[in-house]
């Protein structure tokens, strides 16, 4: 029998149907409440509200565990790429070898960006974050390819902007890297792969013959994969909700890369590697600034702890962490801030505070040192979110058009005044 809720408002019960995912996650369905009790609910920062039925991704944050389309993290980061990855998340299904040398042959035709998008680059101070000189570029193409402002888009237009968000989008990164250092930008070279392409055209100085080493490109690959999708987020709230008004792709994208910037959300990273630089000057005392974050009136918190999902290890972090490692051997770094990562995780972890509150490394604990070891600037790294979440973005948005979702629009309780006469100025 389909189970249903009871909500008793002043006396009257009114019932609700019980939905449940595939995973039996279990929801109550009260998208006709305020018709039926003229109530609405009330939930700060949407802790227990479900806004959509998504068919992407699978997170269990008691468990630690995350799936893209039934696949677990682990293997994928172990045995795939991440352009398979994008294709998996956006089309549903891994690619066979055919779908993905289509995939990223037409990525390759659409690596160049518009000389007139280089204009507008050049109008950004060197002084810029590259997370706000990205989101202003990706937004640029709505005037670019004004055709994708057609919100009834047949699927093969909708196809060529995914293509075109995906192509392009290292070249922006790089770009809006280069004009922070202010150094002339370079062109994709398409004889390269997703990754290695990026980096050469953030890392090349003019007239070099610059190669990309093979260390440094995979690692990239497989933090771009675990931040490919994480369901239904801040950013991928945002890409799903100004696309519910039915903007294009490309702002509704740009609206995500927006809300990616936070300290809270994607920013984080940066702030990871800035405390952890902090922690080294001040000497390295670990228990002095596990006291701070408990303190709450210090207003610190540590950063790269914590997840609004993850009750549990976040598993990106485990394997960021074994990557970290790996990578620091490999390019031969010694990087004093990891050994200060994992004395103040050893150190969280057995603290009271940590544990009740069940706070543990996220994603953006670890993945700052591998960026850092790699040579990408710390302003750079969320733009590197950015660049893996982009998948994600794509996928959640083009599920949320081919479902028919209603614009979204939350409700509030107004607790301000009630109505008042007007009061001309001279009597206030
Ligand atoms: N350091 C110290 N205390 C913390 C921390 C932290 N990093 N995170 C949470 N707390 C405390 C918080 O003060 C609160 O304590 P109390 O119950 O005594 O008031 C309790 O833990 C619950 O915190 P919350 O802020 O209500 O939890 P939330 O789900 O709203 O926030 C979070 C989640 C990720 C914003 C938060 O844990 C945080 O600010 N972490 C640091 C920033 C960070 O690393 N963000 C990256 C998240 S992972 C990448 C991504 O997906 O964006």
């Amino acid at each position: 029998m389909a189970k249903t809720a009871q909500l008793i408002i002043d006396g009257k019960t009114y019932e609700f149907p019980v939905i449940v995912g595939t995973e039996n996650e279990t929801a109550v369905d009260i998208s006709d409440l305020l018709e039926k009790s003229g109530a609405i609910t009330l939930d700060f920062g949407y802790k227990n509200t479900g806004a959509t039925k998504s068919a992407i991704t699978f997170l269990d944050g008691d468990k630690g565990i995350l799936r893209y389309r039934g696949y677990s993290i682990e293997d994928l980061a172990e045995k795939s790429t991440f352009l398979e990855v994008a294709y998996l998340l956006i089309f549903g299904e891994l690619p066979t070898t055919d779908q993905l040398n289509k995939f990223s042959g037409d990525i390759k035709n659409h690596t160049m960006v518009h000389e007139d998008i280089k204009k507008i680059l050049d109008g950004f101070p060197s002084s810029s974050h590259p997370m706000g000189v990205l989101a202003s570029l990706f937004c640029a193409q709505t005037a670019f390819y004004p055709e994708a402002l057609d919100p009834n888009r047949a699927a093969e237009g909708v196809y060529l902007s995914i293509v075109r968000s995906l192509a392009k989008m290292p070249t922006f990164a790089a770009w809006a890297f280069k004009n922070a250092v202010g150094h002339p930008v370079n062109y994709p070279d398409n004889r390269l792969d997703y990754c290695s392409r990026f980096l050469k055209m953030l890392y090349a100085l003019p007239a070099e013959d610059y190669h990309v080493d093979p260390v440094v490109a995979d690692a990239l690959d497989k933090l771009l994969i675990l931040h490919a999708d994480h369901e239904q987020n801040c950013s991928t709230s945002t890409v799903r909700i100004v696309g519910s008004s039915k903007a294009s792709i490309y702002s509704s994208i740009s609206a995500g890369i927006n809300a990616l910037w936070g300290p809270l959300h994607g920013g984080a990273n940066q702030e990871v590697i800035l405390m952890l630089e902090a922690i080294r000057k001040d000497g390295g005392d670990t228990e002095k600034w596990i006291n701070k974050a408990k303190d709450k009136n210090s207003g610190f918190r540590l950063m790269g702890f914590g997840h609004r999902v993850y009750k549990n290890f976040d598993p990106r972090a485990k394997i960021i962490k074994k990557a970290a490692d790996d990578v620091l051997k490999k390019l031969g770094v010694n990087d004093p801030v990891l050994e200060i990562a994992m004395k103040l995780e050893e150190v969280a972890l057995r603290d009271p505070y940590f544990i009740e509150r069940k706070l543990y490394p996220n994603v953006d604990f670890y993945s700052g040192i591998i960026y850092r070891a790699l040579g990408i600037p710390v302003d750079m790294f969320t733009v590197m979110f950015a660049m893996g979440r982009l998948p994600g973005w794509i996928a959640q948005w083009k599920e949320m058009r081919e479902n028919k979702e209603p614009i979204g629009r939350p409700r509030q309780v107004y607790v301000g005044q009630k109505l008042r006469p007007y009061v001309p100025i001279a009597k206030r």
